[in-house]
């Protein structure tokens, strides 16, 4: 027994941050965002936390799957920019929507949304729950040097959510780590221990953006291949690809390598840049909301990023 997704859900923040913005904070160009990344604006919250986010696409989420707060049996959201390291993100929104079950934040950078599914089919393997809310949500506003143009034109803020029944709808997955912090780092408030020789690093995002590609593209594609494999599916039985949204250029590299049109990708990177863990419920959002997926449709998911981490899922929906 693994689950269905009967409901799925976004927030954006309203303001929008255009790539003349950024051109005005550092020295970068609209030309240089849209063809080297793809992205024409992104939204940045000025008043609205991660756990803000978080809520409002579970709300949204649990409109349209009909459920209410208090049938949940479980909450996972994945971020790397919660405001708080405790409450977490989850147990935030549980308290928000006033639902009793457990709630935990898992972190795997930008593929925390498909960790944070497998960790959920774990529990509706055990037959330990019924419904439960599975959200991807950053404000990675805060963790981004304003002052780095390798990064700082590169991400958004946001939150997608999935609603999800017992069914038998999780068709394969595979998770991935290659654990170091010499292509991406993000450190944290190392603390104000006399005892600690800190190293006084940085608390911004810290990504070898060439190096992150690579294994981006290898990855995505790696991913894919093994998890329609392990589904006993062919690409071409695939309606959709919701890929991590990084790169437009990653995206149509996957597309070459695997021989998938690109039509087939669901791309909304223009829009809101990269929102890491959001990245992926997001675009399934727009895809569901966009009336063009029906009940047995397949989807592959894929997200790789900090960690190094990557993970992909084949889900029917
Ligand atoms: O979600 C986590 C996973 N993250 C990713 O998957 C990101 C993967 N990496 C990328 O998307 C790309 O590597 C970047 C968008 C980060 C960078 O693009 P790139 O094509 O790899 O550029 P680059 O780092 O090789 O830099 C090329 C040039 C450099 O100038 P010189 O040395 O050739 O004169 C950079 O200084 O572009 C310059 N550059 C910029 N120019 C204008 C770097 N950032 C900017 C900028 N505006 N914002």
């Amino acid at each position: 027994m693994s689950f269905k997704i009967i409901g799925t859900g976004s927030y954006v923040p309203e303001h929008i941050v255009t790539n003349d913005d950024l051109a005005s904070i550092v020295d970068t160009s609209d030309e240089w965002i849209t063809q080297r990344v793809g992205v024409h604006e992104r939204r940045v919250s000025v008043n609205e936390t991660a756990a803000d986010l978080a809520y409002k696409a579970a709300l949204n989420a649990l409109s349209e799957s009909g459920v209410k707060p208090t049938e949940l049996d479980l909450i996972i959201a994945a971020s790397i920019s919660g405001e708080t390291l405790c409450p977490t993100v989850a147990g935030f929104v549980q308290s928000k929507l006033g639902a009793t079950c457990p709630a935990f934040d898992i972190n795997s950078a930008c593929s925390g949304f498909l960790f944070a599914l497998d960790v959920a089919a774990g529990f509706y393997a055990r037959g330990n729950v019924k419904k439960a809310l599975i959200i991807g949500a950053e404000r990675l506003s805060k963790i981004i040097d304003w002052k780095d143009r390798s990064t700082c034109v590169i991400f958004g803020d946001g939150a997608g959510a999935v609603v999800t029944d017992a069914g038998d709808n999780y068709l394969s997955s595979k998770i991935c780590t290659k654990g170091g912090s010499d292509v991406i780092e993000i450190p944290s408030f190392s603390g104000s221990s006399p005892f600690y020789e800190s190293p006084g690093k940085s608390p911004y995002i810290f990504m070898q953006g060439q190096e992150t590609f690579k294994f981006a593209v290898n990855a995505m594609t790696e991913d894919v291949k093994e998890v329609v494999s392990k589904a006993n599916l062919s690409l071409d039985d695939i309606k959709y690809f919701i890929p991590h949204q990084a790169n437009i250029r990653i995206i149509q590299f996957a597309s070459k390598k695997l021989g998938i049109p690109i039509d087939k990708f669901v791309v909304n990177i223009e829009k809101y840049g990269n929102t890491s863990a959001a990245s992926v419920p997001m675009a399934l959002d727009q895809i569901n909301k966009s009336g063009n997926l029906n009940r047995g449709d397949l989807l592959a998911l894929s997200a790789f990023g900090g960690g190094l981490s990557s993970a992909a899922s084949i889900i029917r929906w």
